[in-house]
């Protein structure tokens, strides 16, 4: 049995915060230890409450949290990032879909897969969620690489049989087929898990959606992701693809794909009823700040969205996204909030990066906290990491104002070590 224990000052969220002053909702400890025993946290607490006979790993006085979730990203998108001057529709046909067509290569997937997992890890993402590209070996190289380095990552290759060019383009069946044989393979395989993925109504025809129903409804323990109201002129042509649907969610409603597994990406432009249908569902909107706003796409609603009772997770939509981090992500939410006179505390940026995407995937009783049982994925952040925050963090007086700094002024520098099971392996 290997076992360590990280001291540091410690934080890790108990529940959702209700206001950015309700302190309840987490523990700090200013002199904190977690036990690590064979990839999982064995206890947290004060240091000098815990064993005094094993290794320990002095990171004071850096702050340990569990490691981020990113929601939503797109593994073959890592050379779209920063394409200049389109809207979802355009960026898509000119940037997006020529890059994906390169994932037929295994080759090319293998070594993106490993370029990939870097960048989480580097930046203290410990969890991401991918939609691979329509190849099947596409998908195969984003699992190998996560196993190779047992993170517990989620994903799927994408089902599109339309509205694409040739080399993108599966069919109903051949979806079905290649979607079964990945869940197959990889979904429960170690920290892997699958993720039924119909990319968009645009690009899935009636018939497909039948096939992502059925992959649904036969594997209920498998996620479901696609992309929803992101954009005007997007929304626009899913119904005239679609018209005896009453609205885009609709289609997804009545080809059965909703439920507490199912992750909307953007979920930006809703109606009422689509609002109330993602409520009475347990649907998550997925909130992808740097996205929607280097798209161009739209202010997602956060406080409206989740008064409405809507769940919510966080993501960078890489590379529809700017920035891997998800500091740099949450810091674009505090801003898409500012515009719509609303505050989004730290407290609560926090909670959504960690806990709160954990409990949009279920899994809050495996990762997303430092509760006893959980799998150590944790990360070591420094808010003084660069001089213009070390000179920031010399009025700062609470853990509060300190989670503030790191989220505005924080990337992967401010990521001292990322633990994956226990194991340091920030790139
Ligand atoms: N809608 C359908 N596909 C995509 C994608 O790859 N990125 C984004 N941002 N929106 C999409
Ligand atoms: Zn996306």
């Amino acid at each position: 049995m290997t076992q360590q224990i990280l001291r540091g000052r410690i934080l890790s969220f108990n529940r959702q915060p209700e206001g950015a002053d309700d302190h309840c909702a987490y523990t700090y400890i200013e002199d904190g230890g977690i036990v690590v025993s064979d990839g999982k946290i064995e206890a947290a607490g004060e240091f000098y409450n815990l064993p005094n006979n094993i290794e320990v790993i002095d990171h004071r006085p850096n702050l340990l949290m569990a490691g981020f979730i990113d929601t939503h990203n797109h593994f073959p998108q890592m050379q779209v990032i920063g394409s200049y001057g389109a809207q979802l529709l355009d960026w898509l046909n000119n940037y997006t879909f020529p890059a994906e067509i390169k994932f037929v290569d295994p080759a090319h997937a293998e070594r993106i897969a490993v370029k990939y997992f870097d960048e989480m890890l580097r930046n203290g993402t410990t969890t991401p969620v991918a939609f691979c590209s329509v190849h099947k070996t596409s998908a195969d190289a984003y699992f190998a690489e996560a196993e190779r380095r047992n993170i517990r990552a989620l994903g799927g290759k994408v089902l599109m049989d339309r509205n694409a060019p040739d080399g993108l383009l599966d069919t109903p069946q051949s979806a079905y087929d290649d979607t079964n044989t990945l869940i197959q393979k990889w979904h429960c395989r170690g920290r892997g898990l699958y993720v039924i993925s119909p990319r968009f109504a645009i690009t899935s025809t009636p018939e497909q959606m039948e096939m992502a129903q059925a992959l649904v409804a036969e594997n209920p323990t498998c996620y479901m992701q696609t992309h929803l109201s992101e954009n005007h002129d997007e929304i626009a042509y899913t119904m005239s693809l679609y018209p005896e649907h009453p609205d885009y969610l609709g289609i997804y409603e009545y080809y059965g794909l909703l439920g507490p597994r199912a992750l909307l990406g953007h979920s930006i432009h809703l109606n009422d009823r689509e609002r109330s249908v993602m409520a009475e569902t347990d649907s998550v909107a997925v909130f992808c700040p740097t996205s929607n706003l280097f798209i161009g796409s739209g202010l997602f609603n956060e406080e409206r969205t989740r008064n409405d009772g809507v769940r919510i997770a966080v993501a960078t939509d890489i590379g529809g996204g700017t920035s891997y981090s998800m500091l740099r992500t949450m810091d674009e939410a505090y801003k898409v909030c500012q515009l719509q006179n609303r505050n989004l505390s730290p407290i609560y940026a926090f909670y959504m990066m960690t806990l709160g995407n954990a409990k949009a995937l279920g899994l809050e009783t495996d990762i997303g906290n430092l509760d006893e049982g959980t799998e150590a994925d944790i990360i070591v952040l420094d808010a003084s990491a660069t001089p213009a925050m070390a000179l920031r963090m010399e009025t700062v007086t609470t853990i509060s104002e300190e989670l503030f700094v790191l989220q505005t002024l924080g990337d992967d520098r401010s990521v001292v070590e990322t633990y994956v099971a226990g194991v340091a392996a920030k790139p």
